[in-house]
């Protein structure tokens, strides 16, 4: 008996398994599977559930929060300006609302959409590692390195930007190193 119900427990953690998948570059997306318009982008590190694979497109789902004032964009908490995914204006996305923010905080939402099919990563481990590296190695040449808790998260997207143009720094992996420096600013906040 005790068998069993262990056999069945593995067996519906397998099958409700999600397929959560992160990418270290920006990847475009979609609104229908065939469209060749790019409608949004989704940036690096930020986790995504892959619900179906079909040639060279993914359907994801991604979950995030929604200021009411700028409802094109997705963002990773709800009160901070740490993007996950953008869209241009004025397309229509047919969010799923999941909670409502109070007191000024924003909407918790999830939205379902297609994507470009890449060499996703498992987890963001490697790529944040990697951004850590960048930052390290470009960063601190001509002055002593600025430590990522100098800047809350929403300045440093200008402040990176500002001085990225005096490195070797690649363009794709600008919005990797901007997620990491977010995602370590001093008044991150995971929620
Ligand atoms: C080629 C040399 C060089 C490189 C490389 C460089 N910086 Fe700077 N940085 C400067 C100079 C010079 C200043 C002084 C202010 C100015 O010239 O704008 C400065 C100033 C700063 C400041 C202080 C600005 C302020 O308003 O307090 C920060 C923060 C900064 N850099 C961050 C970075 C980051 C992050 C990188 C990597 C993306 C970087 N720097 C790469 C030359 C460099």
């Amino acid at each position: 008996m005790k068998r069993i119900f262990i056999s069945l427990f593995i067996l519906a953690t397998f099958l409700w398994a999600k397929n959560i998948a992160y990418s270290d570059e920006v990847i475009s997306l979609y609104l229908n599977q065939n469209d060749t318009k790019v409608i949004g982008r989704l940036l690096p590190t930020n986790a995504f559930e892959i619900l179906k694979d079909q040639n060279d497109k993914v359907y994801i789902k991604i979950n995030g929060y929604l200021n009411p004032k700028s409802p094109s964009v997705i963002y990773f908490n709800n009160s901070q300006r740490i993007i996950v995914a953008a869209f241009s204006k004025n397309t229509k996305l047919n969010f799923s609302y999941i909670k409502k923010g109070k007191n000024g905080k924003w909407d918790q939402v999830s939205l379902k959409i297609w994507a470009d099919k890449k060499d996703f990563a498992k987890d963001n481990k490697k790529m944040l590692k990697r951004a850590k590296e960048l930052f390290t190695n470009n960063c601190g040449i001509c002055h002593t390195l600025h430590s990522e808790k100098e800047f809350n998260a929403n300045a440093w997207p200008s402040v990176f930007r500002s001085m990225v143009n005096r490195t070797g720094i690649d363009k794709k992996d600008q919005w990797l190193i901007i997620e990491y420096l977010q995602k370590n600013a001093k008044d991150f906040k995971t929620k």
